[in-house]
């Protein structure tokens, strides 16, 4: 089977083992934010090891649309992608006569509202049926704020987004309304060309790679710990210089995340996962995984980072088959773990008592309503859950047998049922699979390597 297919469904029959050393795809996060943050800089910026996925994609296209030569290479040992980048730096970005297509990404859409709002033209971001679903209020309030124009569909709702930026903005101390980086990243970019010091408060920690990627190329990001939720003030100074740097994305834990539940549940699994992101802020999946007995092994390689790296912690996970208990997920892990949650509800569906999750209503607003989609696959593949408004009580110890199962078109759903399907008895169909190069084109060609 190739990495990518273009069929309607794809049929995953049970797995007699599973065993395999993995390479994952770059951290989808930090690859969007390592392009964008080269085509702010001058001059000429290197990116090792960036996922290949549409979702990059859209943002790499986004900055050369923007006036940054933009090289892009494959290895195809990893599938993952070496950018070169060479920009005329932030002042030198010029209009885009076209729309700039987010594609489904929206971290492209909110990130460069952000990066957009302090350049003084015209730019129109918009993207697929499911973008277009996604709610910009949430990034268009801020901004507004900080003296930039922003419209919206739908009563400044939904995507397409025009943005007519201003350079200088004001500087603003905002509190978010929803614990999302995507909005702290935008406003932090945006403060990048505000006429003074900007705050953002969090009241729940969301991933910081944004402030630890501005550090790492000469910015100077002031994180203050505030309030009870574990969340923080965090400050940077208008008119900052963005520099150019070379850097290496760690492997994506997201991506780990399927793995890291496949050899949990598998009966008779050791998978080992090479070069891992494990970002403080990003890492949750790991420690809700071990706190429901997860035999993992985690061998630390850089434990602070160099800073040319982002700063970004990797290491080399090992999972074994597991018997794993059920847990219960407040508000502040939904936040922190927010993309895993899909992939930890098949583990819950798995694991001895019941998993309540509660307050998991940004869930709702990702790719697809993933609280009716990861429902909708498991019940249908024999799960046992209860949805209540935006809280799920999963009842463990479930034994799947093959079903159809439904991705909608949301990568995240495509790849926790394929993963289910390793598990369940008979044929397990997944509807929509092609979704999976949204951030993991090799997925379904891993899948083959590891149950080999
Ligand atoms: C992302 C933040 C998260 C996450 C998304 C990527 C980012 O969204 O779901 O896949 O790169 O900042 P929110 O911060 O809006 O929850």
């Amino acid at each position: 089977m190739t990495g990518v297919t273009a069929a309607q469904s794809l049929v995953v029959r049970p797995a007699a083992r599973l065993r395999g050393e993995l390479t994952l795809p770059g951290d989808k996060s930090i690859s969007h934010r390592a392009l964008m943050l080269a085509a702010l800089a001058a001059g000429q910026s290197r990116i090792e090891g960036a996922g290949d996925g549409a979702d990059v994609r859209s943002t790499a296209a986004i900055c050369a649309a923007l006036g940054a030569d933009v090289r892009r290479t494959v290895d195809d040992a990893t599938g993952n992608a070496s950018y070169v980048v060479a920009s005329p730096g932030v002042d030198g970005l010029r209009q885009s006569a076209a729309d700039l297509d987010c594609g489904n990404s929206g971290t492209s859409l909110r990130l460069f509202a952000g990066i957009l709002s302090g350049l003084p033209f015209r730019s129109v971001l918009d993207g697929d049926d499911s973008l277009r679903r996604r709610p910009v209020a949430r990034i268009i309030e801020p901004l507004r704020s900080m003296g930039a124009a922003l419209h919206a569909r739908s009563n400044d709702s939904l995507p397409p987004v025009t943005v007519i930026g201003r350079s200088p903005l004001h500087a603003v101390d905002v509190s978010t309304t929803v614990p999302s980086a995507q909005v702290k990243s935008a406003i932090l970019l945006a403060a990048l060309r505000a006429d003074g010091r900007t705050t953002v408060r969090e009241s729940v920690a969301t991933r910081d790679h944004t402030e630890r990627m501005l550090r790492a190329r000469g910015v100077s990001v002031e994180t203050v710990a505030d309030g009870p939720g574990g969340g923080a003030a965090i400050s940077l100074e208008g008119g900052s210089t963005v520099l150019a740097v070379s850097e290496r994305v760690p492997g994506d834990v997201s991506a780990a995340a399927f793995w890291l539940v496949a050899g949990a549940i598998h009966p008779d699994a050791e998978l080992t996962l090479r070069g891992v992101g494990v970002n403080p802020t990003r890492r949750a999946v790991i420690d809700i995984l071990a706190s429901m007995g997860a035999d993992l092994t985690e061998v630390v390689e850089r434990p602070d980072g160099p800073a040319v790296d982002g700063g970004e912690p990797t290491a080399d996970i090992t999972v074994r088959s597991s018997e794993l208990r059920a847990i219960d997920l407040d508000p502040r892990d939904i936040a922190a773990a927010i993309d895993e949650i899909p992939v930890l509800c098949l583990a819950a569906a798995l694991a001895d008592g019941t998993t309540r999750i509660r307050g998991a209503g940004e869930l709702r607003h990702k790719e697809s309503d993933r609280i009716a989609g990861i429902a909708a696959g498991l019940v249908a593949l024999g799960a046992r859950i209860d949805v209540d408004g935006d809280d799920l009580a999963i009842h463990g110890r479930a034994g799947l047998r093959g079903a159809a199962t439904d991705s909608l078109d949301d990568h995240r759903l495509a790849m926790t049922f394929a993963i289910a399907g390793l598990v369940a008895s008979g044929e397990t169909v997944v509807g929509r699979p092609g979704s999976a190069a949204i951030s993991y084109p090799a997925f379904f060609a891993d899948l083959e390597r590891v149950r080999a």
